[in-house]
């Protein structure tokens, strides 16, 4: 009997989100599994791609003996600019039976070479605003096709010097928010591609419109005030339209000096302090579809094609993701208007309907939190947040702002109230969810509601911070790619959603802007945002970016062109960038972030914490080595290699001669001291660990289970306990509600994770200090936890082909729930304490084997795809485990379930 098949996916390409105007001629290719009906012990031993080079017809097949299915090489010649193919996949198991065939799925190149651009970016003649907001330029070109249609293929290829919205014949192309996206503008510039066939006019005139903001490239960034063009000061468009009939002819719109340009009816359009739409300078019918003078608007002006490489991203597009309706509208003691969502979160507002008295204004004003009731805009620092509309003698339907985007819950309404004739109501907005598009992975749940409720709170944060680059906070004067709060949070991210387009993507600015700092010292956000607002010192953690979020991707994606690219930034920073000591290890003197925002810090000093930042850095700069190592390895560079592995163990003896005393106690003798050396197994034997993990154990016990960490300590320490047996007290300190602990802000209320533990205080009042974001991921990286510990899944190699299936249970959660979406398709896994037994079930992906390390059971063993059930005695540890206390008897409370 013929065993049961898996069916594979449609083909994906590279880290592309759809395979529709890629940047790589060779494209790899990846499918995954589907098997319904759980095919048990299946492998691939083969496969076959078919591929059909458009316009022909022939089908080229190509056999491979191989178990990839991730990023297989290209087998055919490599497709021409704007070329191309259809692409299917089969694969065969171990007996040689071929799958079914995937879809067929098109793939397409875009224009690939600077070379291929015939188009000139343009901008306006007019003089513009140099030192305040830039209002948003409108270009508009009227054309018409010179051949009879049918068209075979209309493609717009599109970027902007700013953000740009466009249009043909009145209609949106795409629903992209914020395009092209934020890049080091100076260094790299994303250009989309479209298929805008359906939206040509047949016969007739057609226009092509399109609408620019400041975006990213020129408005405000930066703290202390910012700073404003960073990038450049012309709002620019520049767009190359090609049309080709069935018959074979050629039609190109270039955006040039003959396109004619106006202001906007958007008088400014910033993404710190917001957006004013005045509908009075509305000029209907100017994006086409209707009859339209533009004699009164200007030509414009081209300028020279950007030095900056012009590249199609992997990252996927920002979108509108979900639409929330307001909670309710209530009035504040001020007597205030208030919406409040009910959740904070990243986007816009969509106005559905506002009709008042034209010229009437009405303002709205977003931020996170109330403080004494009224809106808290303090946190806000200096960023306005508000966007405002003048009204004109006609209703305004369904108004978003464009060209920015707030982090907020609360909205204060100014100039419209629920008495007017046309009232504010929970009907009349909506709050639109803003982010990169990815394909969420991964999700967890467990039997407690407000550990649920905490990695509800991560994916918002997440959702909220990946707005293009990886962000620290989306609401205040930063908003930012800081390189540190990604390196914490990445492993965690990149469970929850696939983050290999946007997080790779981001990579390579991180290269380019490292690589032309003259010390080699990577600039602390990317994009560089902040210029001489930093003293250009290195830092530990945040620097340590270029090695170990590369790494972190590898493991996710089993991608190793990722750490091909990343390889000279690595080097250069682990070589030439890390401030040394005598002995190898971080210069003593040298002012390290450290375990920033480490609660025992005084507010308005984060850097300040219990632990070392020179150890910590120094934990950093031997696990660098480490990795650098291995990446040396598998790239081949041999002499690298050898080099950083005896670095390494060399680092590690001066490590421990430096901070490990004989008995295994840490110098600084701190939770995250002792995290680090036990988690990166920098101890020399095991007594001394064992010593250490007892000392961890007692600090944890003594500071009541309340968190001790900051950003480096924060992710480690629930893994430092439970894998030295002390997995009860990780459970406790994940259960504990007083502050500051994870759930201590649930208990608050809060709907995203806090920059500061503290961030609002057990009165309700905002934290009193200038750094107060409520939505910061880097502290909710002990998902990454509940995922690999809790939940019991994690990678054993890169990329997910072998699996590593660990549930410790704890504390008084009776059942979790895990499941990811790997490179090879689904893997689930479910447990349940019944009485005495442990069961778990699972669901491993076609391809993949599974290490299973049942829980009390030192046995370890493999399984093969399929669904697996198993039953196991299980015995409760003790619970809850007693704090410390002093003499007089202090803490004194008890554990609440
Ligand atoms: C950011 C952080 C960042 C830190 C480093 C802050 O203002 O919000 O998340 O990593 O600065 O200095």
């Amino acid at each position: 009997m013929t065993k049961e098949q898996p069916r594979p996916t449609a083909p994906s390409f590279e880290q592309h989100p759809t395979g529709f105007g890629i940047g790589v001629a060779a494209p790899r290719i990846s499918w995954r599994f589907l098997s319904p009906d759980a095919v048990s012990g299946w492998e691939q031993s083969a496969y076959d791609v078919e591929i059909i080079h458009l316009p022909t017809s022939n089908v080229e097949s190509h056999h491979v003996p191989s178990a990839d299915s991730v990023l297989v090489p290209w087998p055919s010649q490599p497709l021409q600019p704007r070329g191309r193919a259809r692409v299917r996949v089969r694969a065969y198991g171990a007996e040689g039976n071929p799958t079914e065939w995937s879809p067929w799925v098109a793939v397409e190149c875009a224009l690939l070479d600077q070379g291929n651009w015939a188009a000139r970016p343009i901008t306006t003649m007019a003089e513009t605003e140099r030192d305040g907001p830039q209002r948003p330029l409108r270009f508009r070109k009227c054309f018409t096709i010179p051949f009879a249609l049918p068209i075979a293929k209309a493609r717009l290829y599109i970027t902007s010097l700013g953000s740009y919205h466009a249009y043909m014949n009145g209609r949106r192309v795409g629903d992209e928010c914020l395009a092209p996206g934020w890049t080091s503008y100076n260094h790299r510039i994303n250009y989309q591609v479209f298929d805008v066939a359906d939206l040509i006019n047949a016969g007739g005139e057609n226009v092509l419109a399109v609408e620019v903001g400041e975006g990213w490239y020129a408005t405000r960034l930066g703290f202390f005030g910012g700073r404003r063009c960073i990038w450049g000061e012309d709002l620019a468009v520049l767009a190359q339209m090609e049309v080709v009939s069935e018959a074979g002819e050629e039609f190109q719109v270039l955006s040039d000096e003959s396109w004619k340009c106006s202001t906007s009816a958007i008088i400014r359009s910033e993404i710190y302090d917001g957006e004013l739409y005045d509908a009075r300078e509305e000029s209907d019918g100017w994006t086409g579809g209707q009859p339209f003078d533009d004699s009164s608007w200007l030509g414009s002006r081209a300028l020279p094609l950007p030095s900056a490489r012009l590249v199609i991203p992997n990252a996927p597009p920002i979108r509108v993701t979900e639409t929330i309706k307001p909670v309710k509208i209530f009035n504040t003691p001020l007597g205030k208007t208030i919406i409040d969502f009910g959740q904070n979160l990243v986007g816009t507002l969509c106005i559905h309907l506002l009709q008042k008295p034209p010229g009437s204004r009405v303002k709205f004003t977003h931020a996170e939190v109330l403080e004494d009731g009224e809106l808290g805009v303090r946190p806000l620092r200096d960023a306005k947040c508000t966007d405002g509309v003048i009204t004109s003698d006609r209703p305004l339907r369904d108004w978003s702002p464009r060209y920015t985007f707030h982090g907020f819950r609360y909205v204060q309404v100014d100039g419209w109230t629920a008495t007017d004739p046309c009232p504010l109501t929970t009907s009349s907005v909506s709050a639109l969810v803003m982010h990169t598009d990815m394909v969420r992975t991964g999700h967890f749940s467990c039997s407690h509601a407000m550990v649920n409720q905490l990695h509800e709170n991560a994916v918002w944060s997440m959702r909220g911070n990946f707005l293009s680059v990886p962000t620290d906070c989306p609401q205040r004067d930063e908003r930012l790619g800081w390189t540190g709060d990604i390196q914490i949070f990445c492993p965690s991210a990149s469970f929850l959603y696939n983050t290999a387009g946007i997080l790779g993507d981001w990579l390579q600015d991180v290269a380019l802007e490292h690589l032309s700092q003259e010390n080699l010292i990577p600039p602390l956000v990317i994009p560089n945002a902040i210029g001489d607002l930093w003293s250009g010192d290195p830092q530990a953690v945040w620097d340590d970016v270029t090695v170990l979020t590369p790494w972190d991707l590898y493991q996710s994606y089993g991608d190793v062109e990722i750490l091909r690219r990343q390889y000279q930034s690595m080097v250069a920073w682990v070589d030439k960038g890390i401030l040394r000591g005598p002995d190898g290890l971080w210069d003593v003197e040298h002012w390290q972030l450290g375990d920033w925002l480490d609660p025992n810090a005084p507010p308005d000093q984060p850097g300040n914490a219990r632990t070392n930042a020179t150890l910590v850095a120094d934990v950093y700069l031997i696990r660098v080595t480490s990795i650098i190592a291995q990446v040396s390895d598998l790239l081949g560079e041999d002499a690298n290699a050898a080099r950083y592995h005896s670095d390494h163990a060399r680092l590690r003896e001066t490590f421990q001669a430096k901070y490990i005393a004989p008995s295994g106690l840490i110098v600084g003798d701190s939770q995250t001291a002792l995290s680090l050396a036990l988690l990166f197994s920098l101890h020399a034997t095991e007594k001394q660990r064992a010593t250490a993990a007892e000392r961890l154990a007692y600090l944890v016990r003594l500071a009541a289970f309340r968190v001790s960490t900051g950003f480096v300590g924060t992710p480690i320490i629930t893994y430092a306990l439970s894998s030295t047996g002390y997995s009860q007290l990780a459970y406790r300190m994940l259960l504990e509600r007083g502050c500051p602990s994870w759930l201590y802000p649930i208990a608050m209320g809060a709907t995203t994770i806090w920059e500061r533990w503290d961030s609002m205080k057990p009165d309700g009042s905002v934290n009193g200090g200038e750094m107060t974001s409520f939505n910061h991921y880097a502290l909710g990286s002990v998902i990454n936890w509940l995922h690999s510990t809790v939940g019991g899944i994690s990678p054993l190699e890169c990329g997910w082909r072998r699996i590593k299936i660990h549930p410790v249970p704890g504390g008084t959660i009776s059942w979790a729930k895990a499941s990811y979406e790997t490179p090879y398709g689904a893997l689930e896994s479910s447990w349940e304490v019944l009485g005495d037994t442990f069961v778990l079930d699972l669901l491993v992906p076609p391809s993949t084997k599974a290490l299973v390390v049942l829980p009390g059971d030192a046995v370890e063993q493999w399984v093969g795809s399929g669904r697996h059930s198993f039953r196991t005695p299980h015995v409760c540890k003790p619970w809850p485990p007693k704090p410390v206390r002093d003499f007089l008897g202090q803490p004194s409370e008890e554990f609440i379930a």
